[in-house]
């Protein structure tokens, strides 16, 4: 099999939809990401996976500390696009949007999710593009009960693509992946 037909493959594996956002002194920001995942029960701990260029990273590694928005299906093209598309380098995204501080300090988007959580990072891991941030929940709460947004819900009503700094893209892509 050709290394481009793996991705046909690496496509089938299911992703919900998330906002993460940090602090660093008091600058926020957030960007949409796939990989929030539960890594342990007791405690629970979960992890997220942030490209090393993303303004994201630089406030996770400072301050340790990260929030995650569990977005739903209402959440619309232009709002996953601020987030997912423009970095916080060039836009101040938080301002135009509405959220809470939560108790670790990070902001919490309450705009499109149905539920928010806050982690305190206690490992890293570097994997090269990437850093794995793994910590545990400081906090959760949800806010309602619409349906989750799935990465596949994502590409396939909204027709959303997936940008470049995200784990899941497939380099050899001409088109939207
Ligand atoms: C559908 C989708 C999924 C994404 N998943 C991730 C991810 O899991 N990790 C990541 O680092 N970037 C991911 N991104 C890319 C970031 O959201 C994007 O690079 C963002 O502009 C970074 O913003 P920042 O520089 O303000 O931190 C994803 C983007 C989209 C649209």
């Amino acid at each position: 099999m050709s290394k481009e037909a793996y991705y046909e493959v690496f496509k089938e594996i299911s992703y919900g939809l998330y906002l993460v956002t940090s602090i660093m002194d008091d600058r926020m920001n957030g960007q949409i990401v796939n990989t929030v995942l539960q890594v342990t029960a007791s405690p629970p701990q979960f992890a997220v996976i942030i490209n090393r260029n993303n303004l994201t990273h630089e406030y996770i590694s400072k301050s340790s500390v990260f929030g995650v928005s569990i977005l739903s299906q209402d959440a619309p093209l232009t709002f996953i696009g601020l987030f997912g598309f423009r970095s916080g380098r060039d836009v101040d995204k938080l301002s135009q949007v509405n959220w809470v501080k939560g108790v670790t300090g990070s902001p919490l988007v309450t705009d499109y999710s149905i539920g928010i959580m806050e982690v305190r990072v206690n490992t890293r891991t570097d994997v090269g593009t990437h850093t794995i941030f793994v910590g545990e929940i400081a906090d959760a709460r949800a806010l309602g009960t619409g349906r989750p947004m799935t990465y596949e819900y994502y590409h396939m009503h909204l027709k959303g693509k997936t940008a470049k700094n995200a784990p899941t893209f497939n380099p050899s892509s001409k088109s939207s992946n």
